[in-house]
């Protein structure tokens, strides 16, 4: 399939680097056929978990993954009753935010509304931010009440995880990956470096120091991630952007070269609008490779 389509705003709508809401359209397309009728959909990079809610409210039991707290405090928040472990917070005024997901999600989403990605934190919360939290906590109950939940939440480097849903015996319909990829030149991205690594300290959290990928190693690691998501999926999907390194070009290369033959590559094309807002392209391309899992 290929298609041009206009993005839409997702049910669960917090800012997020590199959310994906625009092609959830396209996503249901062309992943839907691929599922058995209440079959596992699983992600290594969920992130906003916008595109996870999605399927797990289409009645699919879902995996969420991501190495980001702030990425696990949404799904905690809206798709789990759970309650964070009570740990002292490293600043009083981020106190009252510490004892449940939403508030902790809420926090983080606030604080990338008015400061970015900024890896210098304030110190204080004044009276702007704080309205914008409860905004966002606002919306996050609205979701969780909606009573939608996760199969399984898991907050790992994707490697950890593969190895964890292998060793589990999972088995997975779609595994569906969009890595923190590199710029197009080859540097990495910086703001999931904050989001990441940044926020965990925020709340005390134990930080994962994630190296992201840059030039030097992404291509080695996307072909080991696929190899290690084959022996747990069905399928394997492998999503990848216009403004990304590798190009369509070098990426589908070093694939075959490695024998990984995908089945299909669906792409769509639309417009640059709704999720990072910084202007670097006036459109925006994905491209979804089909590969075929070990599991029948
Ligand atoms: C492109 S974003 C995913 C966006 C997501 N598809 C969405 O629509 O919101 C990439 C994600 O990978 C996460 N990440 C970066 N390095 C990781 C790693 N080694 N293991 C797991 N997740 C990682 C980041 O925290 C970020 O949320």
């Amino acid at each position: 399939m290929n298609i041009i389509l206009k993005g839409k705003k997702p049910v669960l709508d917090l800012p997020y680097f590199g959310r994906q809401s625009r092609f959830f359209d396209f996503f249901d397309k062309c992943i839907t056929p691929l599922m058995s009728e209440g079959g596992i959909y699983a992600e290594t990079n969920s992130g906003s978990n916008s595109n996870i809610f999605m399927f797990a409210k289409k009645g699919y039991k879902v995996i969420v993954n991501d190495a980001s707290l702030y990425s696990n405090a949404i799904a905690k928040a809206v798709l789990s009753n759970e309650i964070p472990e009570n740990r002292k917070l490293n600043n009083k005024e981020f106190d009252k935010y510490k004892s449940s997901y939403i508030d902790r999600a809420a926090l983080f989403a606030g604080l990338i509304d008015m400061y970015g990605y900024n890896p210098i934190v304030p110190k204080t919360i004044d009276k702007k931010l704080e309205e914008k939290i409860n905004n966002y906590r606002a919306h996050l109950n609205d979701i969780a009440k909606q009573g939608i939940r996760a199969y399984k939440i898991y907050n790992d480097d994707l490697f950890d995880y593969l190895k964890k849903l292998k060793e589990e015996n999972i088995k997975v319909d779609v595994m569906f990956m969009d890595f923190a990829w590199p710029w197009r030149d080859g540097t990495k991205t910086d703001e999931y470096d904050t989001t990441v690594n940044v926020f965990s300290k925020i709340i005390n959290g134990d930080c994962l120091n994630i190296k992201i990928w840059d030039k030097s190693n992404v291509i080695d690691n996307v072909i080991k991630a696929i190899n290690e998501a084959k022996k747990v999926s069905k399928y394997v999907l492998l999503s990848n952007q216009s403004s990304n390194y590798p190009t369509p070009e070098i990426l589908e290369v070093a694939l075959l070269k490695n024998g990984i033959a995908y089945e299909e590559r669906h792409t769509m094309l639309t417009d640059a609008e709704y999720e990072d807002n910084l202007g670097k392209d006036s459109f925006f391309r994905e491209y979804l490779y089909v590969i075929r899992g070990n599991l029948d």
